[in-house]
């Protein structure tokens, strides 16, 4: 059974790099979330977020290093993020998933990660 530590190194870095890479060409075209990512740093924002699920899912600890403890709520708190926007994240994360074909079992321990950490990013009162 893969955990959450372990998905790194099940699925691969290169994996995983290539995942938010086909996440963010998703995002950028998005019509309800692509306007809320800097536009002229889109290689800033897929490093971000690369380097964050390479750590969090057992791999080097770059993200750790550039960009210290995640702050994930605080980080997204200029962004107005309710129902539409989380499952909007979660839509486009998914068919990036199904592209690079993660495997199922990996899938079975990055959909709840994604889910929850989604959730836990909605602020706006609805
Ligand atoms: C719920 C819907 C979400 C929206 C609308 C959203 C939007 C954004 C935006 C606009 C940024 C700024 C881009 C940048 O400068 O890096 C950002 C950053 C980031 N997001 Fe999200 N996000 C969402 C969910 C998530 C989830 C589920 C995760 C992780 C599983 C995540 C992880 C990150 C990370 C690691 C950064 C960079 C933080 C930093 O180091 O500055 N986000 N997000």
């Amino acid at each position: 059974m893969i955990s959450l530590e372990t998905l790194c190194q099940h699925v691969g870095e290169a994996q995983l790099r290539a995942l938010v890479a086909a996440f963010y060409r998703r995002v950028k075209t998005d019509e309800l979330i692509g306007s809320m990512y800097p536009p002229d740093d889109w290689e800033g924002s897929e490093k971000r977020l690369a380097d964050f699920l390479v750590y969090r899912f057992g791999g080097p600890q770059t993200y750790l290093e550039e960009r210290g403890h995640p702050r994930l709520r605080g980080r997204h708190m200029p962004f107005s993020i309710g129902l539409a926007e989380r499952d909007q994240w979660l839509t486009l994360m998914g068919e990036s998933m199904r592209e690079i074909g993660i495997t199922q079992e990996a899938a079975e321990v990055m959909i709840p990660f994604f889910a929850q950490v989604a959730d836990m990013m909605r602020n706006r009162a609805e």
